[in-house]
């Protein structure tokens, strides 16, 4: 893909696809990480006189305009962050778009309203996507968490116009590439959350790829009971004993070693804080749930870090939102910044869940990259062609 390194902007139009979905509760965003890290390549494109003209979906409206997922308030955030002047227009395409963006100079920036208020957006509409060309003399796309969409926005728009990654794409690119694309090994990857049948094909291809794969989360427990142990009342999906099976059996002929939990932490309740008991995967009692990865486990997975090169996390291990199921998490993931701060190992993490999990943990600032990507980050990890990246290598 060709970067901002390789095209002069000055005094042109850049439509700039950004991912302005970020999460908003009560009206009120609560977490600015996704416009922070948009942040430094507005900053250059303004600062190389571009006449930056940003659009991002927002949220699911379904082709209707929806106030309540304007996107007027993320440009106002965008201007509190980059501390400039970030104008809005009420519509992305038309008339009102196109004369907001005539009256930009060199270094002004201005956000489209939400592209998802017109069904053509999520349609790939060619109309659609010749009206957001329009706009523009180039396209740069900065959306690598939406890049797993074929949306006018994020791919029609790019067989339009000449395009180029933004700052924070290339960044995402390459730190999956030096994860799974062409590791230093060993690698080893950590798989955790709810279910198997989600992560099936992620676990396919990742057995395919590295060293060792870590499985954590309630689809541990699918397959240890289809190792035939006793799992007790804990969640676990009886219909892909077989599958998991499959997939053991797949990755002990590639080489690739599964490691499990030894033990576990259990309570009769999933609950706040309840009574818990700490026991080998082998006498879950019946009554009881598995609901963390125990502490001896969890030992094991740190002693082995020293001799990992590069690891790739994606999952919590247990059900750490609720206390004390934080704890095999938190502990994993602080000997994981640790192992990375002393510069021996590679950390690279993603997943919604995974990035709140990290930032519960205090070192979500201590990997060597976090994604900003939720199902793209998934996407990329399964082995698939992102639409809104492979337009761009054409
Ligand atoms: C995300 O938040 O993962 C992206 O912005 C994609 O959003 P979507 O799942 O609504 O397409």
């Amino acid at each position: 893909f060709r970067t901002l390194d390789t095209v002069d902007v000055a005094g042109k139009r850049v439509l700039l696809r950004a991912d302005l979905n970020v999460p908003v509760r009560d009206g009120k965003i609560t977490d600015l990480t996704r416009i922070e890290r948009l942040s430094p390549t507005i900053r250059e494109l303004a600062d190389k006189g571009a006449k930056v003209v940003v659009c991002s979906h927002f949220d699911r409206p379904k082709g209707k305009r929806v106030p309540e997922m304007s996107l007027a308030p993320m440009a106002a955030a965008l201007g509190e962050v980059l501390g400039r002047r970030v104008r809005f227009v009420e519509d992305c395409t038309g008339t009102a778009a196109e004369q907001a963006v005539d009256l930009l100079a060199p270094g002004d920036i201005l956000v489209l309203e939400n592209t998802r208020f017109h069904a053509g957006e999520e349609k790939n509409d060619p109309a659609f996507s010749a009206g957001l060309a329009k706009l523009a003399d180039i396209f740069v796309n900065d959306a690598f968490s939406a890049a797993h969409r074929a949306h006018a926005s994020t791919e029609g728009v790019a067989h339009l116009l000449p395009s180029y990654a933004g700052r924070l794409m290339q960044a995402e690119l390459e730190a999956l590439e030096s994860a799974l694309g062409s590791p230093v090994r060993p690698v080893a990857a950590i798989v955790g959350g709810a279910k198997v049948s989600t992560k099936l094909e992620l676990l396919g291809n990742l057995v395919a790829k590295v060293n060792v794969l870590v499985i954590g989360g309630a689809m541990a427990n699918t397959f240890l009971a289809a190792q035939g142990k006793d799992v007790g009342k804990s969640l676990q999906e009886a219909d892909m004993h077989a599958t998991a099976r499959d997939i053991l059996a797949k990755a002990e002929a590639v080489g690739c070693s599964i490691v499990l939990p030894i033990d576990a932490v259990v309570a009769a309740e999933f609950k706040a804080n309840p009574p818990t008991e700490t026991v080998s995967v082998d006498a879950v009692p019946g009554n009881m749930m598995i609901l963390d990865v125990g502490p001896a486990s969890v030992a094991a997975l740190i002693r082995q870090l020293p001799s990992l090169k590069t690891l790739v996390w994606n999952g919590p291990l247990g059900a750490f939102e609720t206390p004390p199921f934080d704890a095999a998490t938190v502990a994993l993931a602080q000997a994981v910044a640790e192992a990375t701060r002393k510069g021996d190992l590679r950390s690279v993490a993603g997943g919604g869940d995974t990035v709140s999990a990290l930032r519960h943990a205090g070192v979500i600032d201590q990997l060597s990259y976090v994604s900003s990507a939720g199902g793209a980050f998934l996407e990329w990890l399964e082995g698939k062609t992102l639409p809104g990246v492979a337009v761009l290598e054409d």
